[in-house]
């Protein structure tokens, strides 16, 4: 199974590369300063030279795309329009693009996490897009054809970038190991629509 892997040096997908790639799986890993496999998901034209330059993937997981961190009275429209375009359009050309390249019954996984339904001093503009996405991810994932399947990770903050005994979004950071297990869940398993959570 061909797997590309978006956002592959971060926290969150460096960590589903090496698990993937740990399991025999092929897997290609991406972000915008990879030198091998350059891609910027806020570009469709970029997604798409990706999928052009691979060879025909089985499945696409992307854990790339950020926003803006501010307090409600500060935050301005243009703020918004940051994560709009990054983590939720970002997203969203990835699965357009993605459905028309990946083999039949393939599976695309998004990543949103905890903001989406618990709340976080300065965390309104992710919690925008997370909450989207997961709308998204509920309706576009029954108008995929050939088989091709749609779920979204929602993981809670993950240990290490968030310390062990402090609460964020009101829960305790979770293991990365437990995060993995929902991209796996999503790869492995006949599943689509669905939000995959663990906080
Ligand atoms: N870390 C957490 O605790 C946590 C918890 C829940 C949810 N999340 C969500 O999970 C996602 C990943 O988080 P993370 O902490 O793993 O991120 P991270 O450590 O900051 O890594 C981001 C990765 O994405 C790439 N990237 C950034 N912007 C990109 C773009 N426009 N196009 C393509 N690649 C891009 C980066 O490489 P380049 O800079 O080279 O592009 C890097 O590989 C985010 O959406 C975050 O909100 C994170």
């Amino acid at each position: 199974m061909k797997i590309l892997v978006v956002g592959a040096t971060g926290t969150i997908g460096s960590a589903i590369y090496n698990s993937f790639k740990g399991a025999g799986y092929e897997v290609f890993g991406a972000h915008r300063h990879s030198d091998s496999h350059p891609i910027d998901i806020t570009n469709k034209e970029s997604i798409a030279n990706i999928f052009k330059t691979l060879p025909k993937l089985d499945a696409v997981i992307n854990a790339a795309g950020t926003a803006s961190w501010k307090p409600l009275a500060e935050l301005t429209e243009e703020d918004y329009y940051v994560g709009i375009q990054s983590k939720l359009m970002g997203q969203v050309n990835l699965v357009h693009v993605a459905k028309d390249y990946l083999a039949d019954k393939g599976s695309i996984t998004l990543t949103t996490g905890i903001l989406a339904e618990h709340y976080e001093p300065n965390a309104v503009a992710l919690s925008l897009v997370n909450g989207a996405l997961h709308s998204f991810v509920n309706a576009a994932s029954n108008e995929l054809e050939r088989g091709i399947r749609l779920n979204v990770v929602a993981p809670g903050a993950i240990l290490g970038d968030f310390p062990a005994d402090q609460k964020f979004a009101g829960h305790f950071p979770i293991s990365i190991e437990k995060a993995i297990k929902l991209y796996q869940q999503a790869l492995t398993e006949n599943i689509t629509g669905q939000i995959l959570k663990k906080y």
